[in-house]
């Protein structure tokens, strides 16, 4: 087999910080003398008490821990503003780029986000928030979702975004498992021409959050919205009435920044949570390594806030590194499927971070919407959230970046905290479809499902065997289940739950999830929150949920559904429940196909066989396996018979 090699362009040799020969010797110093690496990478945030020690945890269930920088102390909003103030005041941090290519974008610079940064602080503290309570930021792509997280980080609040395409009942299962007081949203937001009635999903999620009492109103776009008396405010209103200084809290660097929820195997969502210092480092340190950034590079990662990608790459990596960073309100194809192209040629961008899903789709509308713009500014192309088809690889290679952009694959995870296998512009050469190598202080290794090492040139479970600064800290509220879920199935490692095959020259390539998580979109979903959703619905006996192959999503959803007796199984059923779940959950969990199912294999103890399950939704047939153990083998004729196509 020959292998698709892309080599690094010599002028990235050249000029990158670090060539192959630079990466190797800081990934061998990174593992090889923890301690002292890690002090010396601390040297590039801002410490009000800059630490003295580095890290300090354990894996093992008797000792277990996760510590970095533990006697530091810093703010994260100083050192994403305040440290840049004398040196770039004036330069632009944010960049706003409307949903409506006809508008005008906005441009902030350090300056201005320092005083909206502090205004917003403001209006936060005059709303009784302190130090360590939870706000929950439920707010469309507009500036004031940065001011908003870095409001709370400047005073020490610990922020839960919520996307803006959950439902109201996603919101308020969020609002209270982490007990937030406070809501921060809009009237409505834009995408794609449409609006999306925030306020409105507020006000039904409240009436199940007790927890809630006060909801701040960002005016975003003056259409027409209920406020409730003594719990709702506009923003606009309490930010005239305060001072646009605020001091920035001093922080451990242990004490939490933010809760992401995330889907799992099992149960409800879990809140990530990530803390202080660590965590700054890591989305500083990878935003520098994995895109070379220097300064006046013009930086767009094209996520939403709502995730992961948002948080680490729109807003804490690039504004720690002082960067210009571009925050887009919209949809990648819309109005057209020239948009992206066109934002990149408005604002001279230099690195475009996106996900394989929207290059799938945009591919499909045809190469003309490419070429007819310009994209000279482009260097880097950066992609994220699942694995990317060589494919889409080489579209994007060859005709967005016409063969002279390194693609940077970065493999991460919400837990992560930011990119931990992918390539260095000047340091890796690339292999569509691959990850390739790890970030410094990153330990892969493959395992079987014994949990033996495996060596060389293999395939196996992903774990990552020491801690990194950038590693989440714990499930809210539920210690123990972090540990139950990523330390216990490979004792004393961390497991990433996917599958990864590593080659000759030791470069990973992620196969996807091992468990019972989809990744529709570059989006987690648990099968089993989906199925605790379909259940809900009165017609619905048992549900079982699994993943398909989808040429734009990557992987769809796809529902068993059994009926209570004398439920009649047809379209307009069908047509229900897929409304349904997006009303329990919100659009992200679609169904795309339903089918009638009057039984499940399951084995002679209940348990549903999955494996049977996805070969079917696979449209693989042939090879379902074993089904004699199964209660009724019979069952299995009748879903292969049915299957939805
Ligand atoms: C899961 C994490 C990382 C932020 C967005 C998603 C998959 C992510 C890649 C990649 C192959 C990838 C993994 C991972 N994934 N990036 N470059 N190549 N797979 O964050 O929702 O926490 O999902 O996304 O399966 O476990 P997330």
């Amino acid at each position: 087999m020959t292998q698709d090699v892309y080599p690094v362009p010599a002028e990235w040799a050249r000029t990158a910080r670090y060539d192959q020969a630079g990466y190797e010797r800081l990934h061998g110093r990174s593992l090889a003398d923890p301690g002292s690496f890690w002090l010396e990478q601390a040297k590039r945030l801002d410490w009000i008490k800059r630490p003295e020690m580095a890290g300090d945890w354990s894996f093992d269930e008797a000792d277990f821990r996760i510590n970095w920088f533990a006697d530091g102390k810093l703010n994260v909003a100083a050192n994403c503003i305040d440290r840049h103030l004398a040196s770039r005041g004036g330069d632009v941090a944010i960049i706003w780029e409307p949903d409506d290519p006809a508008e005008e974008p906005r441009r902030i610079t350090y300056l201005e986000l320092h005083q909206e940064v502090c205004r917003f602080a403001n209006v936060l503290k005059a709303q009784g928030v302190k130090r360590g309570d939870r706000v929950t930021v439920y707010l469309p792509m507009i500036p004031e979702a940065a001011f908003a997280v870095l409001a709370c980080a400047r005073i020490g609040a610990i922020h839960s975004v919520v996307f803006g395409g959950f439902s109201p009942e996603a919101l308020a299962g969020r609002i209270t498992d982490c007990d937030s007081a406070v809501v921060v949203t809009a009237d409505e937001g834009r995408r794609g021409g449409k609006r999306v009635p925030l306020k409105a999903n507020v006000d039904a999620a409240a009436e199940r959050a007790p927890a809630l009492q006060t909801v701040i109103v960002v005016k975003a776009t003056g259409g027409e919205v209920a406020m409730s008396e003594g719990r709702d405010i506009w923003y606009h209103e309490a930010a005239a009435t305060v001072s646009a200084d605020c001091p920035a809290e001093p922080m451990g660097a242990e004490d939490p920044l933010f809760i992401l929820y995330t889907s799992g195997s099992t149960g409800k969502p879990k809140g990530v949570l990530h803390t202080t210092g660590g965590y700054l480092l890591w989305a500083s340190l990878t935003h520098e390594l994995c895109f070379d950034y220097r300064p006046g590079n013009v930086w767009w990662c094209a996520a939403d806030i709502g995730w992961v990608t948002g948080h680490s790459y729109i807003v804490y990596g690039p504004l720690a590194n002082g960067a210009t960073t571009l925050m887009y309100e919209g949809l990648p194809n819309w109005p057209d499927a020239s948009r992206i192209w066109q934002i990149c040629d408005r604002h001279n961008v230099h690195t475009v971070f996106t996900a394989p899903t929207a290059l799938r789709a945009l591919m499909k509308d045809g190469d003309e919407f490419v070429t007819k713009t310009s994209r000279q500014s482009l260097k880097l192309l950066g992609t994220v959230g699942e694995p990317i088809n060589p494919e889409a690889w080489r579209w994007y290679h060859e005709v967005v970046g016409e063969g002279r952009c390194p693609i940077i694959d970065t493999w991460w995870q919400t837990e992560t905290g930011g990119a931990m296998i992918a390539p260095m512009p000047g340091a890796t050469d690339l292999k569509p479809g691959s990850a390739t190598r790890p970030m410094p202080g990153v330990d892969p290794q493959l395992v079987d499902e014994k949990g033996n090492v495996l060596h060389g040139a293999t395939e196996g479970n992903l774990i990552i065997t020491r801690s990194w600064p950038g590693q989440m800290r714990t499930v809210w509220g539920d210690h123990e289940r972090f540990f139950q879920t990523y330390f216990t199935t490979y004792p004393g490692n961390y497991f990433t739950g996917d599958g990864c095959r590593r080659d000759e020259d030791g470069y990973y390539w992620i196969t996807g999830r091992v468990d019972d998580v989809i990744n529709v979109s570059g989006h987690r979903m648990g099968t089993a929150e989906v199925e605790s959703a379909l259940v809900l619905h009165p017609k619905v006996a048992e549900a079982a949920v699994v993943g398909m192959p989808h040429e734009v999503k990557g992987q769809g959803i796809y529902a068993y559904v059994t009926l209570n007796a004398g439920c009649a199984a047809d379209d307009a059923l069908r047509a229900e429940l897929v409304k349904w779940v997006r009303t329990e959950i919100g659009p992200i969990a679609t169904p795309d196909a339903v089918q009638f199912a009057p039984g499940l294999p399951k084995t002679r103890s209940g348990k549903i066989m999955r494996r049977i399950l996805r070969k079917i939704a696979e449209g693989d047939v042939s090879s379902l396996g074993d089904t004699s153990t199964l209660a009724d083998p019979g069952v299995v004729d009748d879903l292969v018979a049915n299957r939805v196509s």
